[in-house]
């Protein structure tokens, strides 16, 4: 079942799963406690994310709302998202591992892998009926230290979790961009071959 605000604003050229297209990243939440199942389900799908080597470099350090750790991510966000993050249900920030387990040899990969991690946890999110929404903003050398981070993980991105709110409760700007995204064309994102050459999409 589509969200009636992702049938307005969104439309895909091919049958896609319909959480895929379902996700997008509310700033308004409604500030309701979340339940660690509900919560950790979102985990476990990360978990079942694929990695080079199966190194599976991701770490997630959560805090819920009303916690005693709360503070302590929420302190790192950037003004912008801290004005509408206070009413998200969790906060998580992701780490990856810089290194493979098997060898200490650098891997590559492990922003790639956290970044398959992440969608698996957002697509999950989306089929419980929650949301998410991914942010940069936020001060990443404090957070190393703040959440004593060790020196082979890579601080990666901050992730608000909760249940979608009425978007009212935003500031006027801020409700003008709680709207689906569209996305480039998928003849501008896939070439048959070689870069540059047209699908026929
Ligand atoms: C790694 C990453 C960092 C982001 N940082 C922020 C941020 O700091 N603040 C914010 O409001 N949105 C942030 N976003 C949300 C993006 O703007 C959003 O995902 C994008 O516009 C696509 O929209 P959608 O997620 O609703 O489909 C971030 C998203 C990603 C994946």
């Amino acid at each position: 079942m589509k969200d009636p605000e992702v049938q307005k604003n969104r439309k895909v050229s091919f049958d896609i799963n319909e959480h895929i297209l379902n996700r997008w990243s509310p700033r308004s939440f409604s500030g309701e406690e979340i339940a660690d199942g509900d919560l950790f389900s979102l985990f476990e799908a990360a978990r079942w994310a694929p990695s080079s080597y199966n190194n599976q470099p991701w770490r997630f350090i959560y805090a819920k709302r009303n916690s005693e750790h709360w503070s302590h991510l929420f302190d790192l966000l950037g003004d912008f998202n801290k004005q509408w993050c206070d009413k998200a249900s969790a906060l998580a920030v992701i780490v990856a591992r810089k290194t493979f387990e098997h060898n200490g040899q650098p891997s590559f990969t492990h922003q790639f892998d956290a970044g398959a991690a992440w969608e698996n946890l957002a697509i999950q999110a989306t089929s419980q009926g929650l949301a998410t929404h991914a942010m940069a903003g936020f001060d990443y050398d404090k957070a190393r230290k703040v959440l004593e981070v060790p020196d082979e993980y890579e601080v990666m991105a901050m992730i608000a979790i909760g249940r979608k709110g009425p978007k009212e409760r935003l500031s006027p700007e801020l409700q003008q961009r709680e709207v689906p995204t569209d996305r480039k064309p998928l003849g501008e994102i896939l070439m048959l071959g070689k870069f540059g050459n047209s699908a026929g999409t």
